[in-house]
């Protein structure tokens, strides 16, 4: 390793005080950037949005995983600042990006936040300096898109300036799997890259796991969201089969999980949602595509997944229709709109789909989520309805679409007159005559 390299990774060993930047305060830039300063390091993040710079500047935290208190103690003993000025991190031993990688229109990559953030970071890079994207992305983004960026200012990658990725794999609102419980996988656009970034997340992580190249790292985040997408697209088919049969899907997969070895369960739900699972697999599918390699397990299990509102739109007629109500001005109270969980997160939530098509057949719909306190539907603000005022008695039905821990199930099935539960969960509600489950 050459001087250069030596002393990097002297800065960033564990027991050092480097200093940090970190680009893209979201969900994954946050709780990081809170890990590093944790760490001891000097931190730095940069967000584009002011609102959020602010939020951070005054200690206040808006990721649920990310507690206030935390936030204000590193920010209040100067370990932890953010802004929206790029050249703040002229002085960074090293920078993780963590911006949006969305689709675009026709569901191909949109790279645009990266590339952004990169021409940015270009204008103050130096030597001595390591870079890791952290944002879910095609396998070569890191060597296409970051590298010649990089190596037009006259830096050359893997001697003067150190280059890798690193898969994000946080589970927003898991409390058993926070970020340092979670293996890192890193892999650098050279070995030395990689030792380098090994020894940067090494300081907030017990387990990390290096692998041969920055396409390996990249493929491994897309093969673990396919693996889920995919999964969940076969139970998903699976429940649709088993209430065609009169079969309780969820005794099929309990039964199924006692298998000790060969099987792992995965459960139904109203479709994929979140900024990563409905997109990332899309990321792969194109990259394959210009190899000329059409791959067929993403388009289907997503075809399957994205037929999900459909489907339990077409439940809660059903439901209503055996209890001789029609869909068509039925009150029906949405119980959580968040894609997932114990999270505030809607970002393409199935919950919404489902929403617009009940509004769309006639419905009058509102919704109660502890998390999000408003949406916006049509164009419109819709507040969430207070649970003390919520009145479950006075709603045709109630469609449970996000399994918050928050919820009392016994209540509501007490007292719903027609309860759907289309939770992604295990734990079951006893059987009831007003309860059909998915
Ligand atoms: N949310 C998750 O659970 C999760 C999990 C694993 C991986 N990922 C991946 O991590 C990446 C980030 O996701 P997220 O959920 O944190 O997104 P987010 O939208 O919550 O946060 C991204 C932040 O980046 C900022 N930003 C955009 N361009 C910028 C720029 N040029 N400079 C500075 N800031 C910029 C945005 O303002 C935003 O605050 C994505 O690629 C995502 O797929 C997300």
């Amino acid at each position: 390793m050459d001087a250069i390299a030596q002393e990097l990774k002297d800065r960033l060993t564990a027991g050092a005080t480097p200093t940090i930047g970190v680009v893209g305060l979201g969900y994954v830039g946050l709780p990081l950037a809170v890990a590093f300063a944790r760490s001891g390091a000097a931190v730095v993040g940069i967000d584009l949005d002011a609102r959020r710079v602010a939020a951070v500047n005054a200690g206040t935290s808006f990721i649920e995983d990310v507690s206030g208190d935390a936030l204000r103690e590193l920010v209040d003993s100067g370990r932890l600042t953010a802004s929206d000025d790029v050249l703040t991190l002229k002085d960074a031993d090293a920078v993780v990006i963590c911006v949006p990688t969305p689709l675009g229109k026709s569901r191909e990559p949109d790279v645009s936040f990266i590339t952004g953030a990169a021409d940015a970071l270009a204008r103050v890079l130096h030597p001595g300096q390591l870079v890791v994207l952290e944002s879910t992305t095609y396998p070569g983004t890191t060597q296409e898109v970051l590298r010649p960026r990089f190596e037009a200012c006259g830096l050359t990658v893997g001697k003067d300036l150190f280059l890798a990725f690193s898969p994000e794999r946080i589970d927003p609102g898991n409390t058993t799997y926070t970020l340092d419980r979670i293996p890192k996988v890193v892999g650098g656009v050279t070995p030395v890259c990689r030792e380098l970034a090994v020894a940067l997340y090494r300081r907030i992580i017990g387990h990390v796991v290096p692998v041969s190249s920055a396409e390996t790292a990249e493929m491994v985040k897309l093969y673990e969201n396919t693996f889920r997408s995919v999964n969940i697209a076969l139970v998903n088919e699976l429940a649709i089969m088993c209430r065609r049969l009169g079969i309780s899907v969820w005794e099929v997969i309990g039964a199924a999980a006692t298998k000790p070895f060969g099987f792992m369960p995965f459960y139904p739900g109203p479709g994929l949602g979140g900024h990563c699972l409905p997109s990332d697999p899309y990321y792969l599918s194109w990259r394959m595509r210009l190899s000329g390699y059409e791959p067929r397990f993403i388009a289907f299990a997503d075809e399957i997944n994205r037929r999900m509102p459909h489907y339990v739109t077409e439940m809660v007629a059903d439901a209503l229709n055996d209890r001789g109500r029609a869909l068509k001005g039925a009150r029906v109270l949405m119980l959580g709109v968040a894609y997932k969980a114990n999270v505030g997160d809607v970002r393409d939530s199935p919950a919404l789909e489902i929403m617009d098509l009940l509004r769309a057949k006639g419905a009058d719909v509102g919704y109660h989520d502890p998390y999000v306190p408003a949406i916006t539907v049509a164009g419109v603000k819709l507040p969430s309805i207070d649970w003390a005022q919520a009145d479950l008695g006075r709603w045709d039905v109630a469609v449970i679409t996000t399994a918050h821990t928050t919820y009392d199930w016994a209540t509501i099935v007490r007292d719903a007159p027609l309860v759907v539960d289309t939770r992604n969960a295990t734990g079951r509600l006893p059987a009831a005559p007003n309860l059909v489950r998915l």
